[in-house]
This record gives structure tokens, sequence and C-alpha cells, in this order.
């Protein structure tokens, strides 16, 4: 932290990024920068960014009509993630990346390509989906026990599962899983923006050539559906297809193996969920609250006129990245924030974002951490990890928290 003397509190610079030093608590620093301001003065490595804090400014940045996520709108955070500025040729091949990427579009553009997807992400459609999802998570558990009396249950289960569901539904081969899966890896943990950047680059040729073929032969299948009407032209829905490969799966797959060790290490709400199923919904936010793993990622905004938020003046070109595990564990809506309590009143989270850009897969997300959490308890009561925490593996410099590897055994 830089305290420069004279200045205001609320001006007080503070470094940015903080990594994780917890399992399951965001950065120890959120806490003093909540208590401190709702929107406080941060430093990333080029530049200085304002960090919002707080659950309700939280939501008025990400809701806020007058607020953009391009990260082409001037005075964007993006490019302040690195200490120097992206070469020309960085700047060339990320336009040529942006094509389809509608997480980082304004309304109206955003409008279009997200209207297009809605339906396949409807509650309705997602109901249809269940049972194929029952079905895989009872083959891999079947695998799982098949293969003896322990496995790593991120590469058993917690990765193939989302893996599975969402080359399914878009109709890409599962058989490519270690291409999309390792190509994924390099783009959230990978130091090099080099190297970041040539991972996007061959997993968006790999949809190329799917796109490709669903304009020749169309399939049973999302790309096969969307592909034929041609409302979008052949780059943007290699964009569209590499958004949603990348955020079906890699987030959950997150989310299950950290949800399990969470579960594990709360055995009395464990034994609760197993007497009363009813209370799986309920658990799954309050595991998505209490995880936050996707934080800050995507959540930078920059304002596009003035504004109000939490007292405080801004003015167009004002860069803001939202911290989204301390806007849910801030105490003014979650009483006794930092306590995992599967009976909580967790919905009103951020954990899936808000406003025009908040999850389309949000339903999807939900169904497979609810089946599969609970099909997983259900058929192997005896499930335990017998490692301690402190020699677990996980995902600290990641943009999106998770572990790499859970030991379990039954
Ligand atoms: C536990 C799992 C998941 C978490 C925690 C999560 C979290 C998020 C968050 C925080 C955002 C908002 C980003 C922003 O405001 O810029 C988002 C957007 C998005 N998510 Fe998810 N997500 C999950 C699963 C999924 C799944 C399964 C899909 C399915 C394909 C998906 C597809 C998307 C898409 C397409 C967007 C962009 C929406 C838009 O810009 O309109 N996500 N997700």
């Amino acid at each position: 932290m830089t305290v420069v003397p004279g200045q205001a509190a609320d001006q007080l610079e503070h470094d940015f990024p903080v990594q994780r030093t917890c399992p399951f608590a965001p950065p120890a620093e959120y806490e003093k920068l909540r208590d401190e301001a709702p929107v406080v003065r941060g430093k990333l490595p080029g530049g200085e960014v304002w960090l919002v804090t707080r659950w309700a400014e939280a939501r008025q940045v990400l809701g806020g009509a007058t607020i953009s996520t391009a990260p082409t709108t001037p005075g964007s955070p993006v490019p302040l993630m690195s200490a120097e500025p992206p070469t020309p040729e960085i700047l060339d091949e990320q336009a040529r990346q942006s094509h389809g990427l509608f997480i980082d579009m304004d309304p109206p553009q955003h409008t279009r390509y997200r209207r297009l997807l809605i339906p396949e992400f409807s509650y309705r459609r997602i109901k249809e989906m269940r049972p194929g999802v029952q079905a895989t998570v009872d083959r891999l558990i079947d695998d799982m026990l098949a293969q003896g009396t322990e496995a790593d249950l991120v590469e058993a289960f917690g990765l193939p599962l989302p893996s599975l569901v969402i080359c399914q539904l878009l109709g890409v081969p599962y058989s490519e899983r270690e291409f999309f899966q390792s190509r994924t890896r390099r783009m959230v943990t990978s130091p090099d923006e080099a190297d970041r950047i040539a991972a996007i680059g061959e997993l968006r040729e790999f949809l190329s050539g799917l796109v490709a073929e669903a304009e020749q032969a169309p399939g049973d299948d999302l790309l096969g559906r969307l592909v034929p009407a041609r409302a979008v032209p052949h780059e943007d829905m290699v964009g569209m297809m590499f958004l949603l490969l990348v955020a079906g799966h890699e987030t959950t797959a997150n989310m299950i193996p950290l949800s399990v060790l969470t579960l594990l290490r709360h055995p009395d709400q464990l034994r609760r969920l197993l007497d009363d199923p009813g209370l799986w919904q309920g658990a799954v936010e309050e595991l998505l609250r209490f995880h936050s793993i996707v934080d800050w990622a995507g959540f930078d905004r920059t304002a596009t006129q003035d504004i109000e938020i939490g007292g405080r003046r801004f003015g167009a070109g004002d860069g803001f990245l939202v911290l989204g595990a301390s806007a849910n564990r801030d105490e003014r809506v979650f009483p006794d924030p930092d306590r995992f309590d599967i009976q909580r009143e967790a919905r009103p989270h951020v954990a899936f974002g808000y406003g025009v850009h908040q999850c389309l897969g949000q339903n999807l997300a939900r169904a497979e951490m609810e089946i599969a959490l609970r099909t997983l308890f259900e058929r192997i009561p005896t499930l335990r990890v017998d490692t301690p925490d402190e020699e677990l593996s996980f995902k600290y410099e990641a943009t999106i928290f998770g572990m790499n590897a859970l030991p379990v055994s039954w």
C-alpha cells in the first residue's frame, strides 16, 4: 500500500491486484479497503484505477447505463494491467481477436449478440438439459468407482463434467478437450501477454474450423442452430463460440472441487444437505458467494459520463475494477460474511455479475453444480480429503480462483 502524506483516506493508493492467501477467503486486504470507503484508489502495474469495494456500489457500477465495459473506451483499466503499454502488434492482434466477444461490448451492439443466445440458455432449456447432465455425472462417478478407492477430483470429475456438457451443447468434439483446456489454462494463468494472445489465437483457429464445418453441414447443436441463420459473420460466430466454450467450462470446473472441499470441511452442513436435498439450491448460491472465484476478472468498467458513486463524483474516462469477492463479503448485506452458511440469504451475491452482462450461463452453472454435488455425496457417502489444506494445490496466481488438484478417497 502506498501512503502519500496529506492524501484523503479515499485517495490512498493500494497496489493491485493482490493475491489470495487462504482458499476460503478473498485477499485479506479487501476487508480494510471496504472499511475505508466504497471506492478506493488502486495502483495497477500500468497506472491508476478506482477499486469498488462494497456491494451497493458494485451493483451500481456493473448495472450503470453510462458505464462501458469495452476495453477500447478511453480510460479503460484493461491496458493498465501490464506495466508496459501494449505494442502495436499486440493491439492489432487484440482487435482481430475481439470479433464476437460480446462480453467486451456495450449496448446496443452487445444486445444484438446476447439476444441470439438467450433461448439457448433459458431456464426452460436448461431444465430440459438436466437429465443429460445427471447421466454425465453418473457416468463420471461410475468411472471413478470402477477405478479404485481414490482419485483426483479435478481430473476425474470437476473438469470433465462442465467440459462434456458445454461440448455437447455447442457441438465441439470432446476428444479435442486436451487442446481447448490447455489453451484456456494458458489464457488465465500465463504471466506473458504474448503467450496469452497466442493461446487465444490457436483456440479461435480451431473454432473457426468447426464454424466452417457447420456452414457446410449443420448438426443438432448450438452451432448447427445458429450458423445456418447467418445472423452474424463467420469471425463473429467464432468469437461467440470462443466465449461460450471458455466461460462454460473453466469457471464451473473451478467451483466443483472448491465446493466439495468446503462441504467436507463443514460436515454438519453437509449432513443437513443429505437429510434435506431441498437445501441444495441455497447451498449452491452460498458456495458461489463464499468463493467468488471470478472476483474482479471481467469486472473492468469505464465511466462515459459524470456519475456519483458512493458519495463521490466521477467523470468520463474514470476506470473502475469491481472487487466482486469484496462485494460478496460486504457485512452491510451479508451478516457475518466470513461464515459459510448454506441457509443464509446468499442470492443477492454478484458472483454472476449484475446488469446487462450478468452471466448468460448461470442457469446451466447452477444446474451442473447442484446435480454434481448432490449426486457425488449421495453416491459416495464416505468421500473424504485426507490431505491438510496447507498441502493442497490452489490456483493463487490465476485470474480465476480454483484448485489444481483435489486428492479424494472413499
Ligand atoms: C460457476 C460458474 C460461473 C461463474 C462464477 C460465472 C461468472 C460470470 C460473471 C461474473 C460474468 C460477468 C462478467 C462481466 O460482467 O463482464 C459472466 C459472464 C458470462 N458468462 Fe459466466 N460464469 C459461470 C458459468 C458460465 C457458464 C456455464 C457459461 C456457459 C456457457 C457462462 C457464460 C457466460 C457468458 C457468455 C458471459 C458474458 C455475458 C455477457 O457479456 O452478456 N458462464 N459469468
